[in-house]
């Protein structure tokens, strides 16, 4: 039975040592971001139907002088609610919901794939096996303490490296292919190995047209 789940991919910038942002959420222990660095973020949005983030970056997104995200569905998490105004929704949704509800939320609406705009939002994606893929850009800065990128351990998450570019500016971006989980319907054991060693998680395979 094909899975109606979309595809969700995580787009995380983070600091050497492990950060996404300060305890209290500022962005300035990442230079470059804060000041609106793109990061390859504009070309990877192109690629999705539908973008999930919570309530913090909504609202920073929110104080731009426009909205960046055009007429790309977006659904925003908060138990608290946001504010969305008149103009926005149409394409934005607040939702409070599990990980992968969100997402069985979004499959039968015919949206194919979602980015996970995240700090901490994003590891409980991860950690139910619920994303695909992952791309990680590591800005070189040591800031020391806050928040982390992946938080404290809740099983193996197994990825197959796809492509690290570095920009002249000392970013490197990885693209990773993440092993699906027990809630995309695999079995939650480590996949079977398939190939040599050219395969290193095996039963990552090609991505799901
Ligand atoms: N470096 C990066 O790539 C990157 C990307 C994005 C954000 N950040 C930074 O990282 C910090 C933390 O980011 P974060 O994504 O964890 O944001 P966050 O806004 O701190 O996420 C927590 C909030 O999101 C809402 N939420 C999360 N999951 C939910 C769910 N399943 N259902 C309902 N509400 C849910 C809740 O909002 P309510 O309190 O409204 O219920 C919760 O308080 C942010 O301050 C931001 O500056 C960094």
């Amino acid at each position: 039975m094909p899975d109606a789940l979309p595809e969700a991919a995580v787009y995380i910038v983070t600091s050497l040592d492990g950060y996404v942002a300060r305890e209290d959420g500022g962005l300035d222990g990442l230079p470059g971001f804060a000041a609106g660095e793109d990061y390859g973020y504009a070309a990877s949005m192109a690629t999705v139907d539908a973008l999930v983030m919570s309530r913090h970056p909504y609202e920073t997104v929110r104080s731009f002088d426009a909205w960046p995200n055009g007429e790309t569905r977006v659904v925003v998490l908060s138990h608290c609610g946001v504010d969305v105004p008149e103009a926005l929704r149409r394409t934005v949704a607040v939702r409070a919901d599990e990980p992968a509800d969100v997402l069985h939320g979004l499959g039968p609406e015919g949206v194919r794939r979602v980015y996970l705009d995240g700090g901490r939002t994003t590891q409980g994606f991860l950690r139910g096996g619920l994303v695909t893929e992952m791309v990680l850009t590591r800005v070189p800065a040591l800031p020391g303490s806050g928040i982390p990128t992946f938080g404290p351990p809740g099983g193996d998450v197994r990825l197959q490296h796809v492509e690290t570019e570095a920009s002249p500016g000392g970013l490197v971006q990885s693209r990773y292919r993440v092993a699906p989980g027990p809630s995309r319907g695999q079995s939650g054991r480590p996949p079977t190995r398939r190939g040599g060693a050219g395969d290193p998680v095996g039963a990552v395979g090609a991505p799901r047209e």
